[in-house]
């Protein structure tokens, strides 16, 4: 993709998944990158590969972790043009027997953060009359997970969130997107406890690549759209979802999800 209009860039989950593919991505059109994750030797493997990446290594579920990188974006000396909100995780299992501290900084991570830091970039992206705002959501936001309720929530959460924000700033010169992936090929799977019988029960069909889930929401936030949809198959299933009545996709969603 050489074609990218990003002068600079701001990954969040950079480590891994999704957020690496984009590093690779955006290192090979030589722009430069602040990488952001906790494991701090995957961020300096990564940064090597490439000529001028920054690496913060923090935790975005603590306020310490968000402040740093609230400042790295708002600053003016090297500004951010493009920020993607990606760090996120997910929890498998009934809602009543999960780890309080672990839903938690679910929602701290998946909404707080996402929420803290978009402000922030807005807030010097509009007067700048120019940005992009990547903001990863999920599939899984577009309707009721029993058996990963509070994962499908905060997504509802993001996808509502930038959908919002890309018609207020329309005409500002910002373009805010939510990416919205299917099942992808990543660690996310295993971060979310997901069982053998989970991983094997999804078709080979239905498993997305992350960097063609990477491409497709770069391609897709520099062209300006509002949702990024990778693969036919989930634009399908998104565009089916929109004309179900919700009692049956709750239902189904129980069924499958069993
Ligand atoms: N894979 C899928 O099927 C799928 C589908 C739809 C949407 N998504 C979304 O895609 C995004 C990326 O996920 P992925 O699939 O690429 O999973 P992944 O491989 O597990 O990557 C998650 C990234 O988030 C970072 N992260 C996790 N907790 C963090 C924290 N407290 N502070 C800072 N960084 C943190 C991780 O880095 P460290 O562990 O080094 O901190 C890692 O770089 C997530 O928002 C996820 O919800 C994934």
């Amino acid at each position: 993709m050489s074609d990218l209009p990003f002068t600079s860039a701001l990954i969040t989950g950079a480590s891994s998944g999704i957020g690496e593919a984009m590093v690779h991505i955006l290192g090979k059109a030589g722009i430069p990158q602040v990488l952001v994750a906790r494991r701090a030797d995957r961020l300096a493997t990564l940064a090597a590969q490439y000529p001028d990446v920054e690496v913060l290594t923090e935790d975005l579920t603590t306020d310490d972790g968000v402040a740093a990188v609230v400042a790295r974006v708002e600053s003016a000396d090297a500004p951010i043009d493009l920020l993607v909100n990606n760090a996120g995780f997910g929890t498998s299992g009934d809602f009543y027997t999960l780890e309080p501290e672990r839903v938690d900084n679910e929602v701290r991570l998946n909404v707080g953060a996402l929420t803290t830091l978009s402000r922030a970039a807005l807030g010097v992206m509009v007067p700048r009359g120019r940005g992009f705002l990547l903001n990863v959501s999920s599939v899984a936001g577009f309707q009721p997970a029993p058996r990963m309720a509070v994962y499908a929530a905060t997504k509802a959460y993001v996808t509502s969130f930038s959908e919002s924000l890309h018609e207020e700033v329309h005409g500002s010169g910002v373009h805010v997107t939510a990416l919205c992936p299917g099942l992808t090929r990543t660690e996310f799977q295993d971060v979310a406890n997901w069982d053998d019988h989970q991983k094997r029960s999804a078709p080979g069909f239905a498993w997305l690549a992350a960097d063609d889930v990477a491409s497709a929401g770069l391609r897709d936030v520099a062209k300006g759209r509002a949702l990024s949809i990778p693969g036919p198959l989930y634009k399908g299933l998104v565009a089916a979802s929109a004309m179900t009545p919700r009692m049956v996709l709750r239902k189904m969603s129980g069924l499958v999800q069993r």
